[in-house]
């Protein structure tokens, strides 16, 4: 193990390494895959697990996915000419998926793959709150169940880093502490969690929307209403984090005596990049970048957070993986800001006003800026669900007793509105425990020394971040930049 967090230990590590990474077209991968490549040209081979039909299918969607995008911006400037070259020399695709047993690689790819790969980094995982049981867990389940068997056939394996989500602990309110999760554990007292039956649960379920000859969308429905059902039946908000914990209770229970490395960023809440490669990138849409978007387009009036709230912002699993280098037990790290530089959704709220107000986003026809509309928040669910009631529900209920007397005159604007107003419940719902979530996860193990040298920041210590600096400077116009139409 490398004692102190030192960036050049950091990045020493991975020279002469083969990497397998899943998860590479996804968000974190990326930006894992950008980042190794450019502090470590000497890492030996980046192996890319991709879904795809074939190679060629899993090549092109490496150039056009993954290398292809705009943080790798800097890498292309330093090789110039030789950017392809480059490439084509460290990152090898594999077409393959977790959910398959050996990860649907042919049995020439497997032996080639175990004599060679160092390190494994299983990002890969199914992340929308509300998907289907079983697709969820095919990927966040046996996916880690797949990949863990997978790694005892590398017989020069070094590490095996598994992305989590500090949300694991569900609503916990506190310190969460960096603890892993025991087969059978839940949060539910006097629960008892059965993977295996979840799963044959899961193909009862299945089968039997088929025997009932159910429309597509019923069976989609029907699947993910029983993953929200199991979830909260042992205490998880939503099958995302369910399926997560259940990914590391199994990979605990499996691994043997594997190096393993399991990481809990916080989910939901991480942000835009901060210095390098290229400040303010981001991909995909985040619980805070609605509130900032709905700003910027002047669309959203009320929102569900307290202000008082600690987000969680930043992560560097790349840090992260070389410190834990060659431990033989497993250890778990939370990949979060809130305890060690703690930053309110005031703080958001409050960079967002000002940046609005010195770049408002919408203009009158006289050329003036639109007055901004301060916006409403609600910080507990019952609040906002009875101020939806009185503003939304009540018309909508007048409106629904008239169109009956009008014999269905305003069916069509019913159904509409309906189906918008049971839409936003439903999400409010679904991300309220994020929004109003008390939980601290803190960094424990590791060094908390900033990991700064060679011009490489790993930003390792958030306490080093100006909050309303970084959202004002880099993150909003990140969001403007990159999520914004
Ligand atoms: N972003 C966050 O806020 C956050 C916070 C905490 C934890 N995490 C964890 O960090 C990891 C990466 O998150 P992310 O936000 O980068 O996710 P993401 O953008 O949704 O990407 C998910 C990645 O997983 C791949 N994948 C999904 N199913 C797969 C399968 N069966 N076989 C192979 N690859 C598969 C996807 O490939 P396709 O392109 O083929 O779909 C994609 O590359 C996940 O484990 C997530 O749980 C994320």
């Amino acid at each position: 193990m490398i004692g102190e967090l030192d960036a050049d230990a950091v990045v020493g590590y991975f020279r002469g390494k083969s990497i397998l990474i899943t998860g590479s077209t996804g968000f974190l991968g990326k930006v894992l895959v950008e980042k190794i490549l450019r502090v470590q040209p000497d890492v030996k081979k980046l192996f890319l697990l991709i879904r795809a039909a074939d190679i060629e299918s899993a090549k092109h969607r490496v150039a056009t996915e993954v290398t292809g995008r705009e943080i790798f911006q800097v890498l292309k400037q330093k090789h110039g000419d030789k950017f392809d070259d480059f490439i084509q020399e460290k990152v090898c695709p594999l077409a393959g998926d977790i959910v398959y047993k050996n990860l649907g690689l042919d049995n020439a790819k497997l032996t080639e793959l175990s004599k060679e790969i160092d390190i494994i980094v299983n990002g890969a995982a199914t992340t929308n709150f509300y998907e289907r049981y079983d697709v969820t867990f095919d990927t966040n389940v046996m996916g880690a169940k797949h990949i863990c068997e997978f790694t005892k056939r590398c017989n020069k394996l070094k590490m095996l880093l598994h992305v989590s989500t500090a949300y694991v602990a569900g609503e916990q309110e506190g310190i969460l502490p960096e603890k892993p999760f025991l087969l059978g554990e839940t949060l539910r007292e006097g629960a008892h969690l059965d993977i295996e039956s979840e799963l044959n649960l899961i193909k009862e379920a299945r089968k039997e929307v088929k025997a009932n000859c159910s429309s597509e969308r019923v069976e989609k429905r029907t699947m993910k209403e029983l993953g929200l059902k199991r979830a909260r039946e042992f205490g998880w908000p939503n099958t995302y984090v369910f399926t997560k914990a259940m990914g590391e209770m199994l990979l605990g229970h499996l691994r043997g005596d594997l190096p393993t490395v399991i990481i809990r960023p916080s989910i939901e809440q991480l942000t835009s990049i901060l210095n390098e490669p290229l400040p303010g990138w981001m991909e995909g849409i985040r619980t805070i970048d609605s509130f900032i978007i709905g700003s910027a387009k002047q669309a959203l009036s009320i929102f569900l957070v307290d202000l008082n709230l600690i987000m969680d912002v930043r992560y560097d699993g790349v840090a992260i993986a070389a410190h834990s280098e060659d431990q033989a037990a497993q250890s778990i790290y939370h990949v979060t800001s809130s305890l060690r530089n703690p930053a309110p959704y005031a703080v958001l709220v409050d960079s967002g006003h000002r940046y609005f107000l010195h770049n408002p986003p919408r203009f009158e026809e006289n050329g003036e800026p639109v007055r901004l509309s301060r916006m409403c928040f609600f910080q507990t669910l019952p609040r906002f669900r009875a101020y939806m009631a009185v503003k939304f529900r009540l018309p909508l209920e007048i409106l629904r007793l008239r169109n009956i007397a009008m014999l269905g005159a305003f069916s069509r604007r019913y159904g509409d509105l309906s189906r918008k107003y049971r839409y936003v419940m439903h999400m409010a719902e679904l991300y309220a425990p994020y929004a109003l979530f008390k939980g601290w996860a803190a960094l424990m193990k590791a060094n908390k020394q900033q990991g700064k040298s060679r011009g490489y920041d790993f930003g390792f210590d958030p306490k080093s971040i100006d909050w309303d600096k970084y959202f004002y400077s880099v993150h909003i116009p990140g969001v403007i930049k990159y999520l914004c139409d």
